[in-house]
């Protein structure tokens, strides 16, 4: 089906195909069009330009789009929507006054979902999830990364992880499947973490990578989960069966991973709400994405990802929902970017620049995805009536989006 979008107010995002993410000084432009028309034909994009050079093309539906904007879908490049039940008992004791480290010491926290995870059958655990990636995808998400990790033990792993994959495969959405092989360390190996890891090592690794099951590998390395020489088994096993590594790091102290990330190529390194001087200078001289988390910090009350810092040290810089149960139990993009803004300084420009060309990059897609490009995948945003696109950060809490269209269809078939 070929589609006409006419009279868009601004089309954003038009940048050349040549660029896979944009860093630094880069991300202060947004390239737009005013007063623009998009032609789709199927699942790509195949024409676009001002309105004055419109041709007339023989198209299936014409949809005038005076007054909205179209932009690139949401790409969401840190997630953990597959997950069973909720944590809201842990979210009231935190009020009360628990920190997340003292609840996951007591036993909660992931511990508590693969509990849950536990006695779902597989049938549940994707109907639950199903429901998930519905709601991100009507928020505007056209890619997400959902990684693995609440399973502790390999069978639940697997569980988790073929879930992951069959939502791709019934969903025209681009799907990521990250196995987080060391999340939490389960009870039963509480006094013998170097079985735990010895396992993950030896059996998980190899056989996730045999049924080809994920594409990149995560380590939670972080001071009480997995500590530096743990992850460095982990990435180094992970690399050698073929993974890439993406990982969480300095969510609540910095403790060498960021070294180690570049030490092993990962393509993102995820969280950082803690980032010193050192580490500062390792991003500066590597190639690795930065990811920050902001639903996760304002969920947490704990200090946000310096993302201007990030940026002002002509870094690249994307931006993740992180949903999952404990930290952030919304995967709603649009929030992420008013927080960008409002909390991590960054200005609206730079905020889409990460949540659409840079998170394709976190997620491997840059070619096909987070972009309007001839040739790329036609996932879009189509916003409401707005005055200009700094009302998408500005009017936090209010939805904006009047159509999401994924490879090429819309969602409410409008
Ligand atoms: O990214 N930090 C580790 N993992 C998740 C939280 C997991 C949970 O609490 O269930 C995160 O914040
Ligand atoms: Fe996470």
């Amino acid at each position: 089906m070929k589609i006409l979008f006419k009279n868009i107010k601004g089309l954003l995002q038009t940048i050349g195909k040549e660029i896979s993410y944009l860093k630094g000084l880069e991300m202060k432009n947004l390239s737009q069009i005013n007063n623009a028309y998009l032609i789709i034909n199927d699942d790509s994009i195949i024409d676009f330009g001002e309105m004055h050079s419109c041709p007339k093309p023989h198209v299936d539906k014409i949809i005038d789009a005076n007054g909205k904007y179209i932009l690139p879908a949401w790409c969401d490049s840190h997630t953990h929507l597959v997950y069973s039940g909720s944590r809201e008992n842990e979210y009231v004791d935190r009020i009360n006054g628990l920190s997340y480290e003292e609840i996951s010491k007591n036993g909660g926290g992931i511990l508590n979902s693969a509990k849950e995870l536990k006695n779902t059958s597989n049938k549940q655990l994707y109907d639950q999830s199903a429901k998930r990636l519905e709601e991100v995808i009507s928020l505007g998400t056209g890619a997400v990364e959902i990684k693995s990790g609440y399973g502790l033990c390999l069978s639940e792993e697997i569980k988790m992880l073929e879930v992951i994959n069959k939502l791709n495969e019934n969903y025209d959405i681009s799907i990521q499947s990250t196995f987080l092989a060391a999340h939490a360390v389960p009870e039963k190996f509480k006094n013998n973490k170097k079985k735990y890891i010895n396992q993950i090592v030896k059996e998980w690794i190899p056989f996730v990578a045999k049924k080809k099951l994920a594409k990149y590998i995560d380590v939670f390395c972080e001071k009480g989960y997995f500590s530096l020489s743990e992850t460095k088994q982990i990435l180094e096993a992970g690399v050698k069966n073929g993974f890439i590594p993406k990982v969480h790091v300095n969510q609540f102290n910095s403790i060498g991973g960021v070294e180690l990330c570049r030490e092993y190529n990962a393509l993102t390194i995820d969280h950082l709400e803690v980032l010193t001087k050192d580490d500062l200078n390792i991003l500066k001289n590597s190639s690795i994405m930065p990811v920050g988390l902001p639903n996760c910090s304002f969920f947490l009350n704990i200090p946000y990802t310096p993302g201007r810092k990030i940026i002002d040290n002509n870094i690249p810089f994307t931006l993740a929902s992180d949903f999952n149960p404990g930290s952030s139990p919304s995967g709603n993009m649009n929030l992420v970017i008013s927080l960008a803004c409002s909390k991590m300084g960054l200005s609206p420009e730079e905020a889409i620049n990460a949540t659409t060309i840079n998170g394709a990059y976190a997620m491997g897609l840059s070619k096909e995805l987070g972009s309007i490009t001839i040739g790329k995948k036609a996932n879009l945003i189509l916003t409401k009536s707005i005055s200009s696109y700094s009302m998408i950060p500005y009017a936090f809490g209010s939805n904006l989006i009047e159509d999401v269209y994924i490879n090429g269809k819309s969602i409410n078939n409008l």
